[in-house]
């Protein structure tokens, strides 16, 4: 399965920073035409510059011609009835949505045991609940035409366990489960299902990951800091994927790998190791 970019629909949530934003602009340079999402619209719209820049309402009313980022769907996926209306939205923008880069995602900084059961949750719909609700309302159409792509940006963290981050775990987790299914359930049709495990790249994912109390932890990890440029893991990424790649590692150095091979295979050793150094 060769999938290439050009002329296709291309949905991204968490477009407005990092990994999110990165694949937007490669996909535009790619020839595809996007739809942005995120919370943050001022955000967006310098994504969307990036993409090759958009055209306000006014001039797509007026008859001008539509610019590969033209479409800028911002809510907030942590609500359910504003993610069930957005994906409506979506489907209509272009008639059809090719492929869906279920990007977004908040972290965790707090132990489970002072991690407000508030904060849990808001973690788990982000990140999982979200993306069900997104799958649900995209497939029928792509059924309809027999055709499509949902790509899930998961993480390292859903290939291993790790301190501070059970709620952000257990949903990269969730979501491995719940596509890996789907994928077995799609087989044989032209749906495929792609999962994304990135170990560490240079964004603000640490600065934004939610502490017990739903405050924003603030600070940058070193993993993070020293990880790898979010243009290099999007130029990765969709090469894997337009040459039929299905799960994909990516940004996941000598210490990522041998962490997710002692998580498996040697776990008691694993834990000794994880619980010192405090995580990814
Ligand atoms: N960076 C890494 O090392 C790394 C490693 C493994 C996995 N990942 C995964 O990569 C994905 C992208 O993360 P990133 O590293 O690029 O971090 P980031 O810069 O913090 O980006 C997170 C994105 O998610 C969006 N988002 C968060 N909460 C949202 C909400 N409630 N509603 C709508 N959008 C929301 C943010 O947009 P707004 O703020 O505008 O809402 C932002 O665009 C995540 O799923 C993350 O788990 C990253």
């Amino acid at each position: 399965m060769h999938q290439t970019l050009a002329g296709k629909v291309v949905w991204i949530t968490g477009a407005s920073s990092g990994i999110g934003r990165a694949l937007a602009a490669e996909a535009a340079r790619r020839g595809a035409r996007l739809i942005l999402s995120g919370r943050n619209e001022g955000a967006l719209r310098e994504t969307a510059v990036l993409c090759g820049g958009y055209r306000t309402a006014k001039a797509l009313a007026d008859g001008a011609p539509r610019l590969p980022a033209d479409a800028l769907l911002p809510f907030d996926l942590a609500d359910p009835g504003a993610r069930r209306k957005a994906a409506q939205e979506a489907l209509v923008l272009f008639d059809r949505i090719d492929t869906l880069v279920l990007n977004a995602g908040v972290s965790q900084r707090a132990r489970f045991a002072e991690t407000s059961p508030e904060v849990f949750d808001l973690i788990m719909q982000t990140n999982f609940g979200a993306a069900v609700d997104l799958t649900r309302a995209v497939l029928p159409q792509m059924r309809d035409r027999d055709s499509g792509m949902i790509i899930c940006i998961s993480s390292i963290a859903g290939l291993m366990g790790a301190p501070w981050r059970t709620a952000y775990s257990a949903s990269k987790h969730a979501q491995a489960g719940f596509f890996s299914s789907l994928r077995a359930e799609l087989y044989g049709s032209g749906i495929h299902i792609a999962m994304v495990y990135p170990g560490f790249v240079r964004t603000s994912i640490s600065e934004n990951a939610l502490s017990g109390d739903g405050a924003r932890h603030g600070e940058l990890d070193p993993l993070q800091k020293s990880g790898q440029e979010p243009s290099e893991t999007a130029r990765i990424v969709w090469d894997k994927l337009e040459t039929g790649a299905l799960d994909i590692k990516v940004a996941f150095d000598f210490k990522a790998h041998l962490g997710v091979f002692l998580a498996r295979y040697f776990p008691k050793l694993f834990v000794r190791s994880i619980s010192k150094h405090g995580g990814l």
